[in-house]
């Protein structure tokens, strides 16, 4: 087992590279199982969401491997199976996309129902709504979805809830479909538009991704190419809210400013300097202590409910009391009683947070509840008096490539610690 340790109080300063869209790369890869051809596909980050997809495809008798740093390659012209080891599976939001791809490549999936983050139900009625009406009949049994079609047609699928995953599913499977699918109500979500950019590379036709209106016209098969992923907008996300927390001065690089819009907006009413360059955010502040404000998790453009516990995270050193507001999630703010151990003071009524602003945070053992609520807890540790040790790591690695080195290169004070090792050597 293994924690973080941190020591609060370091000023954060320098410059910190962000790497590729984790959300994004999952759903290509998924998608690259379409693909007759070789895929190579860069600016992939290394986090065990990847490991665990990468495992998926070899499963299916595709062959997918980091080639070099970032760069995976995948080659799926021989991938002979519809069906997803249900263990696997379990472990990653992201197989839910199996669905789509798999659908499209054989009219046959079958695949476990997705596991991830636990933050409330997480349904898939809409992914199964727009499979249907695509001419796929639908059974679900002990855990596994059965998706069988005898051919693929074209329609308008409406999405009662807008939702990425569905929009994604949907944009996969029609992809290879008869005809025309239109997809209304879309997510419009950076790493949607991304996907769409991949499929169209290898020989798609999709257009309006990033509006609310998707139209695909199906095309017979796709072909192997070459495409770079975004960068990831969470993960940058995440380093902005660390820079103001810390009073630091950083610059944010590899980004695309436009799908920060939201954060940097919010940083700047609460008092934080952001300068914006063409790839990079410079996020800095004049060191007095920052304005409350109030946020609402919306799908994109709205501000992300994955960047909502690092952003509550800031608002407990703030001066007020501010309000956060759930509308995408359920359940997100169970990682709360964790800050509020650390001395925030933090009430949660239904999709509601009050977060009444403290003079500062004190460092304790703290346990992450998800891979977001884990990055939080991490910037929690920078900004407190004193020690933190974060426990369940395997939330954060999921999503975050080299975090704590990352931290460490603009000035924070963290280590990874094998508890087995240490106890075992205090023991010799
Ligand atoms: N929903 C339904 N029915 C559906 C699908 C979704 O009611 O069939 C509801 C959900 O219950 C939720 C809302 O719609 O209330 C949005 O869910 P969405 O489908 O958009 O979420 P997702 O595709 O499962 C992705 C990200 C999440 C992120 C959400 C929202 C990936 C792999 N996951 O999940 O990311 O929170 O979109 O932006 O892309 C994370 O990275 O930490 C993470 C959890």
């Amino acid at each position: 087992m293994e924690k973080l340790v941190i020591l609060g109080g370091a000023r954060l300063s320098g410059e910190v590279e962000i790497s590729g869209a984790k959300n994004s790369a999952v759903a290509i890869l998924a998608a690259s199982i379409m693909v007759k051809g070789k895929c190579r596909i860069e600016n992939v980050p290394h986090v065990s969401d990847i490991d665990v997809l990468l495992d998926i495809i070899n499963g299916l008798g595709g062959s997918a491997a980091f080639v070099e740093k970032s760069t995976v390659e995948v080659d799926c012209t021989n991938l002979n199976k519809y069906e997803a080891d249900y263990e696997t599976v379990r472990r990653i939001r992201a197989s839910s996309y199996l669905m789509g791809a798999l659908l499209g490549r054989f009219h046959r999936a079958r695949v476990g129902m997705p596991g991830g983050c636990d933050f409330g139900v997480r349904p898939i009625d809409q992914h199964i709504k727009g499979f249907k009406i695509l001419g796929t009949e639908v059974e679900v049994d002990h855990g596994m979805v059965d998706l069988r079609a005898d051919s693929l047609i074209g329609d308008n699928i409406y999405l009662d809830v807008v939702s990425v995953g569905a929009t994604i599913n949907i944009m996969l499977a029609a992809t290879l479909a008869e005809g025309i699918t239109v997809i209304e109500s879309a997510a419009k979500e950076p790493h949607i538009v991304d996907v769409a950019n991949f499929l169209n590379c290898m020989g798609a036709n999709i257009k309006g991704a990033g509006t609310d209106v998707i139209k695909i016209k199906g095309v017979p098969e796709l072909h192997g190419g070459e495409f770079s992923v975004i960068p990831d907008q969470i993960e940058a996300g995440t380093f902005m809210i660390a820079a103001a927390a810390t009073h630091g001065d950083v610059t944010i690089t590899n980004i695309i400013p436009t799908h920060m819009e939201s954060l940097s907006a919010k940083l700047e009413e609460m008092g934080v300097g952001i300068e914006e360059y063409d790839e990079a955010i410079r996020v800095y502040t004049d060191g007095r202590r920052l304005k409350r404000t109030n946020i609402k998790t919306q799908p994109y453009p709205g501000f992300p409910t994955d960047l909502q516990p690092q952003m509550l995270t800031l608002l407990t050193i703030a001066d007020g009391t501010s309000l956060v507001t759930e509308n995408v999630w359920d359940n997100r703010f169970k990682y709360v009683d964790e800050l509020n151990r650390m001395g925030a003071h933090i009430s949660v009524d239904g999709r509601v947070a009050a977060v009444e602003g403290c003079d500062h945070l004190a460092g304790s053992p703290v346990h992450a509840t998800d891979l977001r609520a884990g990055a939080a807890l991490v910037i929690a540790g920078l900004m407190a008096h004193g020690v933190t040790e974060i426990y369940n790591l395997k939330y954060i690695d999921r999503g975050y490539e080299a975090f704590e080195a990352k931290l460490r290169s603009i000035g924070a004070q963290i280590a990874r610690r094998n508890i087995e090792k240490e106890l075992h050597t205090n023991a010799v």
